[in-house]
């Protein structure tokens, strides 16, 4: 049986996702350059070397965007201020058109009812400090924390919630040890430096907020169901060990304090020198815990590969457009493993649940019935943590709108409403309209 709205409390929110570089248009309003704009126009980095500099044009369309969650009848909104819109240079001068424009967003949010959660990561290091060494320059924490004051008393007395950072792993291990993801780096010294700092500019963000004054603060993490590829005990092995180096990497550090053994197998000779003296502010309370939760992965040992030794093979599950394997129960397995592990029971929002799918020929309405069923899926998975004691609060669909999926460009598409990237048009998908029936039928 299919969950219904009325399966959730009331108060539960429904919103959709998005990020600033993705849709914006980074070349619009005076924004400075990121380490994306330039790791995409390095040659093999991303799909046709495509980049953020109109993404959606959401900088000038953000009335028409929003207005799509207001008729649809959602409570919230995530969305995300960009570090070299506010700052140019990363530090510095501030480009008050950047201010102004975040201003009249949160305002046209609130004039739709809908509550802004904000995130101040996601992903844009101004170009100006990745060429000083970004993510692992010593001094970066404290960059971080004095953007985050810049922002936060322009939107500060809006917003409802707040993240520090999107998604630490793929900002430090797929950026820098991976190099899939800006700055592009396949360097465990550096990854480890990445980590290390991504985790402390959380704790001094969170110090930064604190003290400001700001309520209602969290982190967004992503996670992954990790299964073995085979029954070898190798293999076994291999998926624990990816549990532990993605799953719990940042989760360790922010709940308990520590790393765990594993990361500290691999990082523990890299991290910056100190290190220990930043556990206290990095793993300070939290008001709510963000969850961003797409697949399922497996893993096999592999003697060839160093630390740590391991690498992803193929399962038989569908997949969604990204080649993801389609896993709900790995949702519902989450929620209770953060639950017991980490977070108690401090409100959990899962910030980032969604399907790329290639875009339908079916009409006009575009047909993604593959989507709504993921999504229906998802939710029944979230409602049965529930029922087994987990307290989430609220879920986000990534994305409202088709974007710029980073190293894929603008050829996978996530969004409930369709974007045509030459005339900019957008059009409601099939699921932006089951979702938003669904989200109405409360009697
Ligand atoms: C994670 C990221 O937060 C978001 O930027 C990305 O587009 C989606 N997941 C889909 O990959």
């Amino acid at each position: 049986m299919p969950v219904t709205r009325k399966d959730f409390p009331k108060d539960f929110l429904f919103g959709a996702a998005t990020a600033a570089y993705q849709i914006e248009g980074h070349s619009f309003g005076g924004a400075g350059s990121t380490h994306w704009d330039t790791y995409a126009a390095t040659p093999g980095n991303v799909i046709r070397a495509e980049d953020g500099a109109i993404a959606c044009d959401h900088y000038h369309r953000y009335e028409e965007d929003l207005d799509f969650l207001k008729d649809g009848g959602f409570d919230t909104y995530r969305f995300s201020t960009s570090w070299a819109r506010v700052l140019p240079e990363g530090r510095g001068q501030v480009n008050e058109a950047g201010l102004d424009y975040y201003d009249r967003l949160v305002d046209a949010m609130l004039a739709r009812d809908l509550k802004p959660n904000q995130t101040l990561y996601h992903w844009e290091m101004p170009s100006a400090l990745a060429d000083l060494g970004g993510w692992e320059h010593p001094d970066v924490a404290d960059w971080f924390a004095d953007y985050v004051e810049v922002i936060t008393k322009r939107i500060g007395d809006r917003v409802s919630k707040i993240a520090t950072i999107n998604e630490p792993w793929c900002v430090s291990v797929l950026g820098h040890f991976i190099g899939r993801h800006a700055p592009g780096k396949v360097d465990v010294r550096s990854a480890a430096r990445a980590v290390h700092h991504v985790l402390k500019a959380h704790g001094r963000g969170m110090t930064r907020l604190r003290e400001m004054g700001q309520k209602d603060l969290g982190i967004v993490v992503n996670y992954e169901a990790v299964k073995p590829g085979s029954d070898d005990p190798r293999d076994v092995a291999a998926a624990n060990r990816q549990h532990a180096i993605m799953n719990q990497l940042f989760m360790h550090p922010l709940f308990k304090g520590e790393y765990t053994a594993d990361a500290m197998e691999g990082y523990g000779p890299h991290l910056p020198k100190g290190w220990q003296d930043d556990m206290a502010e990095i793993s300070q309370p939290m008001d709510w815990h963000g969850v961003n939760y797409y697949m399922l992965n497996r893993f096999a040992h592999d003697d060839t590969i160093p630390w740590p030794s391991l690498k992803q093979v193929e399962g038989p599950l569908p997949k969604t457009q990204m080649g993801w394997e389609i896993y709900p129960d790995g949702l519902s397995w989450l929620l209770t493993w953060l639950k017991d592990e980490y977070v108690g029971d401090l409100p959990m929002f899962i910030t980032e649940n969604g399907m790329a799918w290639p875009e339908a020929d079916t009409g006009s309405n575009f047909g993604d019935t593959e989507r709504w069923k993921y999504i229906q899926d998802h939710l029944a998975a979230v409602r049965q943590s529930m029922i087994d004691g987990a307290n989430i609060e609220g879920f986000y669909y990534w994305s409202l709108l088709d974007n710029y999926e980073w190293a894929f460009g603008y050829e996978k598409r996530f969004g409930l409403i369709h974007v045509d990237f030459d005339s900019l048009k957008r059009t409601p998908k099939h699921s932006y309209y089951a979702l938003t029936e669904w989200l109405r039928a409360t009697d």
